[in-house]
């Protein structure tokens, strides 16, 4: 493959798609499939399992806590963060919000299994614009969710409504680069621009909070995507661009290997950075 620097990459691979024609959607079904194979490949979701439990209970006091996690999928990540929570007898109401029924369903089964007295556990499947809590509220969480949000300032006020005073908002959020800016480019189905990181560290300024921002590092493992069009792993790329692949011209498809190549860990070609900033908020 020839070497290039990524702008080059990236600009070389824009020229490509805007020379071909849209890739088809990732369907409700195969976004669930697609995405689980993506997380499977990577190590930041482990990662969040472990960090989303250990720095956020010190943030929220003792009491009895009233948590909502928007967009939850199959609650891989809010299960352990439930658990965490929900102990030395503290009473904890979890409510999750995920318009994809059967992700809805995983989170309802995965949180309902867990062995603790102290956890109300409320699904609605549906999406978060449409919801309106019975009461306020001392977590609201988005783990890579807001990307898909119509209006990104909207929705956060609409989450920075349910908190009570003291209370957190949290984003779990891919930067725009090396990967989001694939899906933003090669995505038929967002329908509004792909809201990254930078997006919510601004909006979030623009509000004068207290935010506190840590970048996680983690790695996708790209197995034989870079060596095999269609092969096991093509479900990891159709997450990643947002779009079923199988139908990509070869020359989009060669730059999009290059670029992915140029973005590679140094030293470990079939690995990209997967980075994921966490933001927190607290309402005054
Ligand atoms: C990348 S997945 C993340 C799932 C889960 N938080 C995790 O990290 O495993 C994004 C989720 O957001 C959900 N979603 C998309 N639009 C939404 C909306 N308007 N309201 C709530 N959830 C939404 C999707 O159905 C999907 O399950």
């Amino acid at each position: 493959m020839p070497t290039l620097s990524p702008s080059t990459s990236l600009h070389q691979l824009r020229q490509a798609v805007a020379s071909s024609s849209a890739l088809p959607d990732l369907s409700g079904v195969h976004y669930a499939y697609s995405h689980a194979a993506y997380e499977a490949a990577s190590d930041q979701r482990a990662s969040l399992q472990t960090w989303l439990p250990r720095e956020l209970p010190p943030l929220l006091g003792a009491g009895p806590l009233r948590v909502i996690g928007v967009g939850v999928g199959d609650g891989s990540v809010d299960a352990p963060l439930a658990a965490a929570l929900a102990t030395n007898h503290r009473q904890v109401e979890y409510v999750g919000i995920e318009p994809h029924a059967a992700s809805a369903a995983g989170f309802e089964a995965r949180l309902g299994s867990l062995d603790t007295g102290c956890l109300t556990v409320t699904t609605v499947a549906g999406a978060f614009d449409d919801y309106e809590p019975a009461g306020s509220a001392d977590l609201v969480h988005f783990v890579h969710s807001l990307y898909y949000m119509d209006d990104l300032g909207a929705t956060l006020d609409h989450a920075l409504a349910m908190l009570h005073p003291g209370g957190l908002l949290v984003s779990a959020t891919a930067p725009k680069e090396p990967l989001c800016v694939l899906t933003e480019l090669l995505s038929p189905c967002v329908g509004h621009r792909l809201w990254c990181a930078e997006d919510v560290t601004e909006e979030l300024a623009a509000r004068r909070l207290e935010v506190r921002s840590e970048t996680m590092l983690a790695g996708l493992d790209l197995g034989d995507v870079l060596t095999a069009p269609h092969g096991t792993d093509e479900p990891v790329l159709d997450f990643l661009v947002g779009a079923r692949t199988a139908t990509m011209t070869a020359e989009v498809r060669e730059q999009l290997m290059v670029y992915l190549t140029e973005a590679a860990v140094f030293g470990n070609p079939g690995v990209v950075p997967h980075p994921i900033e966490i933001t927190i908020a607290r309402v005054p």
